[in-house]
């Protein structure tokens, strides 16, 4: 089960970026620091599929959790191009995060499909990292929030308490996510964190409390500590600030509060 208040999390999805030789050097260099933060902060790092096996080989046994990027919601068949879980298990993936903001805007994922997502991800045991968020057009409207509930609410739609204490929340705005955007304001961020916490709590009020809510969209060290101290903010999920291993580690430092 992933704890929430115990340990902030930080994560990073590496999209796609890196070679196996880089993935490597990245993860060596990782898994030498990570024992001085594993018990103060969660770590994962989601590489693209062919570099989880070599990279979990490393980091697993350091503490990092490595996983994926997306994952299809059958366990074998005819999905041509598809992953499934028990693969993702298989070699080495604990989680997944699941209908990132890129994958909803490039490549028709839904909040159907999210749900259906999640629910191969934790009939497998992987924990999903559920991704939402609005676009700017929801934000200027001032229905960031009720955006948000919708995505939450069929994501999550049929699941029972034991698979909700199971799953993990990424906030990303879609306008603060990658090249040119900038970081929600800690009050922006903790506004919207606040109303998930709110709405999982509603769904279940034992599971809802304890699933971690992670903020994500240009983090980076100036933003961290700011962003990390607001109430349920429970930690990061990072892209091109944590791209390198030294961003990474500078990061990790951040969270554990060195
Ligand atoms: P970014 O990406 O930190 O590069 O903005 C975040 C994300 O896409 O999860």
């Amino acid at each position: 089960m992933p704890d929430r208040r115990s340990r902030p999390w930080l994560g990073t999805g590496w999209k796609m970026t890196k070679t196996r030789a880089q993935a490597i050097e990245y993860a060596k260099i990782v898994a030498g620091e990570a024992p001085g933060f594993a018990d103060e902060i969660n770590t994962f790092v989601l590489p693209a599929y062919p570099l989880i096996e070599p990279v979990a080989r490393i980091l697993s046994p350091a503490g990092v959790q490595v996983g994926a990027q997306n994952v299809h919601w059958a366990d074998e068949g005819a999905f041509t191009g598809e992953v499934s879980a028990p693969m993702l298990t298989e070699i080495g993936a604990t989680l997944v995060s699941i209908g990132h903001a890129e994958r909803r805007a490039m490549f028709g994922e839904t909040n159907e499909t999210v749900r259906e997502r999640a629910v191969g991800a934790l009939r497998s045991g992987l924990t999903p990292l559920i991704c939402v968020g609005e676009p700017a057009e929801q934000r200027d409207a001032g229905t960031a929030v009720a955006f948000v509930r919708r995505q939450i609410e069929i994501a999550v739609t049929g699941l029972g308490s034991e698979d909700l204490a199971s799953i993990m929340i990424a906030y990303e705005p879609v306008w603060a996510i990658g090249e040119g955007s900038q970081a929600a304001s800690p009050p922006q961020a903790s506004e919207m964190h606040d109303a998930i916490r709110l709405m999982l709590m509603d769904i279940d009020p034992v599971s809802g409390a304890g699933i971690p809510i992670l903020y994500g969209g240009s983090v980076d060290e100036q933003s961290a500590s700011k962003l990390l101290s607001q109430a349920e903010i429970d930690g990061l999920f990072v892209g091109r600030a944590a791209w390198s291993a030294d961003g990474f580690l500078r990061l990790a430092r951040i969270a554990a509060g060195e």
